[in-house]
């Protein structure tokens, strides 16, 4: 037997008992003869010593022992002497007085350290040697943190009737928005498989087969552009129903987190239940974004009807070409630096403003660049309305609606982060619904589905389909949490005729929609059944719980921020045989 108990679980009440553990040598101390290692394994850590009175080949093999090395430990449990526990540690009150050691196995010296997340190396060094890099307690909370969300999500959905399907990865392409990853055929030459960038179609299909409420830990592979909050392949919680309408699926969803986040994270808070739910046009008036953070205020203020007849030149002219003036009140702001502004208002033009007009309320009067245009009643008004006070500094855009909201939603953020004004225990889930059906692509002068084209619009909104596409509205609806869209869904379209149409709309000719979707089509006549369903993002939710900026450090082997994988070096030249058996040849 390897070992009778774990590191990480030994506490008071194992004191006097002879265990026997296994694990890595977190660190090494050496006092006055006495060798004292942390021994690690996934459990936690407990210190084990080493006194000089154990046989000599015992000590010979312990004199060589460094960090990393896997060691197995015979010894006894004992309370550490008054005054020498270490309330850091939850094996603090303990530690393991060695009998014997034996060595399974050697570690060369690792690159990092893992014993220490103070100066992290470079992520790509990290990503290089992942295997110890995991062995950093942060990243192992994680995984084990990611696990217990799963575990919860399928005891959850299976208590709640769901059953969870597996579905294939070899599939047909299934459009979200981003290019696909292709595999090709060798038995038919010049053919591909592609990469599911969701199961959307699959569980549409599964509805139409009868399983009523499906769920699935859905890998996903998506070719597009990498960020923060996004991997070429990722996870989903992907889960469709039949003969629901929007608010069963948001029910259903609201409660699996609401029960989820105390069971698995005890130290999160909801901001609210019942969640917020808010209309996609309420959402980018109040916050300037379709994913609000609402852990702290600094909504978007209208006041136009205040300034309507400022003497200000910049907000004549936005009003004249249509526009709308609002503002934000920045807390604790009214003292920022010339230098500060001038690089804020770099931040503003980034989002599209032209330029950020702001006054600061200090104790000695109104100032800053548009002080000097404001009558006594427009800044008496302007206070009245916005709630500000001394000490802030109210920052305004005066431009097109969509522009004044991009940009003090950003500023928002900005203010965030600058003054640490969200809440980081706080889980401040919402729902925003009501999403426009179609976004005109300027570039290519044509209609797109603003989720995908699969969404159901709203049936009221039927006839506008061709009169007035940009006034159609759908069924579709996100879950957003801490300012990232975590989950987004829909009711979807069931009828052969409305799907028909939807393609056509966005462009797609009759054989086209043949090729690509023929199969739905014909599904959908063979008594489809009305269905919706949505998918929260594992990784991104995982990541908010647990404090981390990035996707990667919940993922065990994710991509660098380039799309590669730096440990194993994939993508990777294949043999000239295999692509000759896959019909490939470079030009
Ligand atoms: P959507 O494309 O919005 O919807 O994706 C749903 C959720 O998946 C997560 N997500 C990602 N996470 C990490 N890396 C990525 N590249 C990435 N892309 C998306 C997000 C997002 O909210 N089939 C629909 C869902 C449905 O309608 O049921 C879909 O895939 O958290």
């Amino acid at each position: 037997m390897y070992r009778t108990h774990l590191c990480g679980e030994l506490r008071a009440s194992h004191a006097g008992q002879t265990v026997t553990l296994a694990g890595w040598v977190n660190r090494r101390r050496d006092h006055g003869g006495v060798a004292f290692f942390d021994l690690r394994d996934r459990a936690g850590i407990i210190q084990i010593t080493i006194n000089p009175d154990l046989p000599k080949e015992v000590l010979d093999q312990v004199a060589n022992v460094r960090n990393e090395w896997v060691l197995q430990i015979e010894g006894v449990v004992q309370k550490r002497p008054e005054g020498m526990a270490n309330p850091k540690m939850v094996t603090g009150e303990v530690e393991v007085i060695a009998k014997s050691v034996t060595v399974l196995n050697a570690s060369k010296t690792p690159p990092f350290m893992v014993n220490t997340d103070a100066d992290l190396p470079d992520e790509n060094m990290r990503l290089k040697y992942r295997y110890i890099d995991l062995r950093r307690e942060r990243l192992t909370k994680n995984m084990v943190l990611r696990h217990k969300v799963i575990k919860f999500m399928r005891d959850y959905l299976d208590e709640q009737g769901f059953i969870e399907i597996e579905t294939p990865i070899m599939f047909k392409a299934t459009p979200e928005g981003a290019r696909d990853y292709l595999v090709p055929s060798r038995v038919y030459p010049g053919q591909f498989y592609a990469l599911p960038q969701s199961p959307q179609q699959l569980k549409q299909l599964l509805m139409v087969a009868g399983m009523d409420k499906y769920f699935q830990i859905a890998r996903c592979f998506r070719d597009e552009d990498l960020l923060g909050d996004r991997q070429p392949e990722f996870t989903q919680l992907d889960l469709e129903m039949s003969y629901v309408h929007r608010d069963d699926v948001l029910d259903l969803v609201e409660g699996l987190f609401t029960k989820m986040i105390p069971a698995v994270a005890p130290h999160k808070k909801l901001y609210s239940t019942p969640w917020p739910k808010f209309s996609y046009k309420e959402v980018l008036e109040r916050f300037g974004t379709d994913k609000p953070d609402l852990r702290f205020g600094m909504e978007l203020i209208d006041v136009t009807d205040i300034l309507a007849k400022s003497e200000f030149k910049v907000f004549q002219s936005a009003l004249e070409a249509g526009g709308v003036i609002k503002c934000i009140v920045a807390p604790r702001s009214a003292e920022m630096s010339r230098k500060e502004l001038d690089a804020l208002t770099e931040v503003a033009k980034s989002f599209g403003a032209k330029g950020m007009p702001a006054v600061a309320i200090t104790a000695e009067g109104v100032k800053g660049s548009a002080a000097k245009f404001f009558k006594e009643e427009e800044l008496a008004a302007l206070k009245e309305k916005t709630g500000a006070g001394v000490g802030d500094l109210i920052v305004f855009a005066s431009d097109a609606r969509a522009v004044v909201n991009k940009t003090l939603g950003g500023l928002r953020l900005w203010f965030r982060d600058k003054l640490d004004l969200a809440d980081k225990s706080m889980m401040a889930f919402a729902w925003v619904v009501d999403f426009p059906f179609f976004a005109f692509n300027e570039e290519t002068q044509a209609w797109e589905s603003e989720h995908h084209p699969f969404t159901m619009p709203k049936m009221e909104d039927l006839p506008k389909f061709d009169t007035n596409p940009g006034d159609v509205y759908s069924e579709a609806y996100d879950m957003v949490c801490n300012g990232y869209e975590t989950a987004s869904g829909s009711i979807r379209i069931h009828r052969r005729d409305i799907q028909m149409k939807m393609f056509q709309m966005l462009g797609l000719s009759d054989e086209d929609i043949q090729t690509k979707f023929g199969h739905m089509l014909e599904a959908f006549e063979y008594g489809a059944p009305p269905h919706g369903g949505m998918a929260p993002g594992i990784d991104r939710l995982v990541m908010l719980l647990a404090d981390e900026p990035n996707i990667r450090e919940v993922i065990a082997f994710p991509k660098n921020q380039n799309g590669r994988d730096v440990m194993a070096d994939a993508p990777s030249e294949v043999e000239p045989k295999q692509l000759k058996e896959l019909h490939i040849k470079f030009t």
